[in-house]
């Protein structure tokens, strides 16, 4: 039986209690703010989610969401951002929305063997703190990402197994951070940069491509600016085999790991037959794209990305 109270005193003690149930709420984080609407948008663009690893991403806590990762920002110790996303091997089927570059604090991005498509949004440019990205093994097509290119603090790139098509850009070797760049397993149809021997990265694979012509010659650039030497010996694993080269420079074959199998190098082990050689190097539409660089027109490269903060 409950005890009869007199209704102001009832009064006073419901105040009390809802006073205790809610208490106040925590000072406001924008970054973490940002971070809800890049995921919101993120979720709302997924058509599958089959493991569903994105059910729990409801309301405004997204460090308790499944893949999602935060910690302090690298400059200040006193605030919590979203540092790090891991959805691989989701097998989620969506796109990657503008609004993911509002995680401008974000280091690792891995998401891969899922089926994301599209490609990756112009938005990632302000993603000046990524140095992880691992998008292989999706569906994401189109040219090359050139906005990936911008990122001052990218060390390794991973977009293999996708549908990447058209020429692998030039920047790409230019970048002065990048250790690790695998591209094999796309559609990319091109010669080689002929400034692949500015790359300063110590792994580089172009494998399963459509890549045709000769290896530059900068690769083998032994002598001359320190910094080639230091590339040199830096480059541990060089591998492009299943693409259409004709050529490639003497320095290659004295690299620790190497794979050049299924070209079309004269006097190499395991090379494809001359037919198919043949059959694909006849085709007039590749014609400009043969003939061992550089070409006479080309400035060189800058050396060093310009910052971008
Ligand atoms: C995902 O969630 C739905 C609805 O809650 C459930 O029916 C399904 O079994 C879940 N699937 C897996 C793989 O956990
Ligand atoms: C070189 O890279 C290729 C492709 O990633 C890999 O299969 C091979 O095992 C690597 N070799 C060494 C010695 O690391």
């Amino acid at each position: 039986m409950r005890p009869h109270l007199p209704p102001l005193l009832l009064l006073l003690l419901g105040l009390l209690s809802t006073l205790r149930a809610s208490p106040p709420p925590p000072p406001k984080n924008p970054r973490l703010e940002a971070a809800y609407i890049a995921l919101q948008a993120w979720k709302n663009s997924i058509v599958s989610d089959p493991k569903n690893f994105t059910l729990n991403w409801q309301g405004p806590d997204v460090c308790s969401y499944f893949g999602i990762y935060c910690a302090p920002p690298p400059h200040d110790p006193h605030i919590t951002t979203v540092a790090g996303i891991d959805l691989n091997h989701g097998d989620i089927a969506g796109h990657l929305p503008e609004d993911l570059g509002l995680l401008s604090d974000l280091a690792l991005l891995h998401i891969n063997s899922n089926r994301f498509c599209g490609t990756i949004p112009k938005t990632f440019a302000h993603l000046h703190l990524l140095h992880e990205l691992d998008a292989s093994n999706n569906r994401f097509a189109g040219p090359f990402p050139d906005v990936l290119l911008c990122l001052p603090s990218l060390r390794y790139l991973d977009i293999r197994y996708n549908e990447f098509e058209g020429k692998i850009p030039r920047k790409l070797f230019d970048h002065p951070l990048l250790d690790g760049v695998f591209l094999n397993n796309n559609r990319f149809k091109s010669r080689i940069p002929f400034n692949i021997g500015n790359s300063r990265a110590s792994v580089i694979v172009l494998a399963n491509n459509r890549l045709a012509g000769c290896l530059p010659s900068s690769l083998g650039k032994m002598t001359g600016k320190l910094d080639e030497i230091i590339l040199m010996n830096r480059l541990e694993n060089f591998t492009y085999s299943y693409n259409y080269f004709e050529g490639e420079p003497k320095s290659c074959l004295g690299l620790k790991a190497k794979d050049d199998r299924r070209n079309c190098i004269p006097g190499r082990p395991k090379q494809r037959s001359e037919r198919e050689c043949e059959s694909f190097l006849s085709r007039p539409v590749y014609c400009e794209s043969y003939g061992c660089w550089p070409p006479p027109s080309s400035p060189p490269p800058p050396p060093h990305l310009p910052p971008i903060y």
